[in-house]
């Protein structure tokens, strides 16, 4: 069994050894940064099936900020207003599912940056309800900035 895990241990010293052979492209734009970094951001520690529904939802909110700024794009800010609200608005439902993944992170900032993100989301729908497409836009980038915010602290 030792040896087993001896050999196993070997081939990916040798497998590491490899990719950065193989790669050199890679490891010089890794070398450049100041070297291999850990990831140092808060694990939210879940089980493989929650990651999978997490990262399912994650990608339907990229879907969501790219139908509102095609929206905005083509002057339909009713439109715009009702994605934003639909599908990444701030709810009960919405807070129940931001609580349970913060729950997980074991960090309340979890839940207080998803707020942030899904408020910002009503304000964008308010300003382009108001017809503001200036401010709506504006909003689109905040909105996004608070997505980013939350992967900065946070990652599976
Ligand atoms: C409160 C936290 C939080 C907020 C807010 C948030 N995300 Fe995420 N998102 C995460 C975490 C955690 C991951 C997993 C990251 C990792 O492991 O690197 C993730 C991953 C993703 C991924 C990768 C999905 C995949 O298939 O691998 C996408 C795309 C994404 N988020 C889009 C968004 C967008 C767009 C928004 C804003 C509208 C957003 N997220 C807001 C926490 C958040």
């Amino acid at each position: 069994m030792k040896t087993v895990l001896l050999i196993v241990m070997l081939l990916g010293i040798f497998a590491t050894g490899a990719f950065a052979l193989d790669h050199p492209a890679m490891h010089q734009m890794i070398m450049e940064q100041g070297g291999p970094k850990a990831d140092t951001r808060t694990e939210l520690k879940m089980p493989e099936p929650m990651k999978v529904m997490h990262k399912g939802i994650m990608r339907n909110h990229l879907d969501a900020i790219s139908e509102i700024a095609a929206a905005l794009a083509g002057h339909e800010l009713s439109r715009a207003a009702d994605i934003a609200t639909k599908d990444l608005g701030w709810s009960d439902a919405q807070e129940k599912m931001c609580a349970m993944f913060g729950d997980l992170a074991g960090d309340k900032d979890f839940l207080a940056l998803g707020k942030a993100m899904h408020l910002k989301a009503d304000d964008l729908a308010a300003d382009a309800r108001k017809g503001d497409r200036d401010k709506a836009l504006a909003d689109l980038s905040q909105l996004i900035r608070h997505c980013n915010a939350c992967h900065e602290r946070f990652r599976h």
